[in-house]
């Protein structure tokens, strides 16, 4: 099934950003006769596609960022700058309650995605409706669309922003970016003069899908803090040129009682598996072999920095396929 993916994959650099993003421009301003808001999460994909509309629409657009209380570490404060130096209007929207209360109690990987996906879109229908917008813009990709079941039989995983969207949506989509691959976007990026346009894809569903099993706030922190940890690790080993930069790199927390041991005490504890990944369009990817001592570092800092929670760091060498980069 996976190579059937790879298939589907075009050469890459097969578009020319200035003449896309003239197009996009063009297309968008054809399909948004009113206002539009923008789920924007502050990723390469939507930031590009907040961009390109607001050169269509001015200020009939508004971009929607949601924080969802599955967010990485300083993401919100990260987004909040950004969009202040853009002129793009924005809005900031705290729906963390929303989304904890949609998760309760599910543990399967795809009811994630769906109850997520629902709960987005209530939150922009609000926000669409207090703005007076019949329109919303994604900035789905192809990998999304073709992951969700669109070009294939099965569906490998529903992207929240494609099958997670409930069929009795009540805004009609815009999606300037759906033909495009990574590679295209971050060239386009580049040419809007977005800054880190070589930042790694974070998923939509957010830490939701690196809580495996339940997703609590409490499971959710230790995901959160493990996930800074292994970013600020490999960073610095790549500005040390230690090794190269990685398409992915973050940490997941398992389903699983662990024993450890604490001081004299022997303590149960969750486990921690660290994921990093080198691929060119997510559609495949190798584990990136790491020095020993990085993996080591990782591990001492997650189980000391989540003392007694995290008592076992694991490093995952699987590749995709037969796995898939993130673990739901
Ligand atoms: P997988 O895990 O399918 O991931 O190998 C491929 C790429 O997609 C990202 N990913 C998602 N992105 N919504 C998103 O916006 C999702 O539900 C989702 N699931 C996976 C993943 O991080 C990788 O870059």
């Amino acid at each position: 099934m996976a190579g059937g993916t790879v298939g589907l994959r075009r050469e890459t650099g097969v578009i020319d950003p200035a003449k896309f993003a003239e197009e996009a421009v063009r297309r968008i301003t054809a399909e948004v006769p009113g206002k539009a808001i923008i789920a924007a999460s502050g990723g390469i994909d939507s930031t590009v596609a907040a961009l390109l509309t607001e050169r269509a629409l001015g200020a009939r657009a508004r971009a929607v960022f949601v924080d969802t209380g599955l967010l990485r570490s300083g993401e919100v404060e990260r987004v909040t700058e950004f969009f202040r130096e853009s002129r793009l209007p924005f809005e900031i929207v705290d729906a963390s309650d929303r989304f904890f209360a949609a998760l309760a109690g599910v543990e399967d990987p795809e009811e994630k995605r769906r109850r997520i996906g629902t709960a987005f879109v209530r939150v922009f229908e609000k926000e669409a409706e207090a703005f007076g917008a019949d329109r919303l813009v994604q900035g789905t990709i192809a990998p999304d669309w073709i992951e969700s079941g669109g070009a294939l039989r099965d569906t490998i995983k529903t992207h929240h922003n494609v099958g997670g969207i409930p069929s009795d949506l009540r805004l009609t989509l815009v999606e300037p970016l759906r033909d495009l691959y990574k590679d295209e976007v971050r060239a386009l990026a580049r040419h809007l003069g977005i800054p880190e346009a070589e930042r790694q894809p974070f998923p939509g569903p957010g830490l939701a899908v690196r809580v495996s099993g339940p997703v609590t706030p409490d499971r959710t922190r230790r995901a959160r803090v493990a996930n800074a940890i292994v970013e600020e690790e490999v960073e610095r080993a790549v500005a040390a040129r230690t090794i190269a930069r990685p398409w992915q790199y973050f940490a997941v927390l398992l389903p699983v009682r662990t024993v450890g041991v604490l001081g004299d005490n022997r303590v149960h504890g969750e486990a921690v598996s660290v994921r990093v990944v080198e691929s060119i369009d997510a559609m495949t990817a190798t584990a990136m072999e790491l020095p020993r001592a990085l993996l080591a570092r990782i591990a001492e800092r997650v189980t000391r920095e989540l003392s007694g929670e995290v008592v076992r760091v694991l490093y995952d060498v699987t590749d995709k396929p037969p796995a898939t980069i993130e673990w739901e």
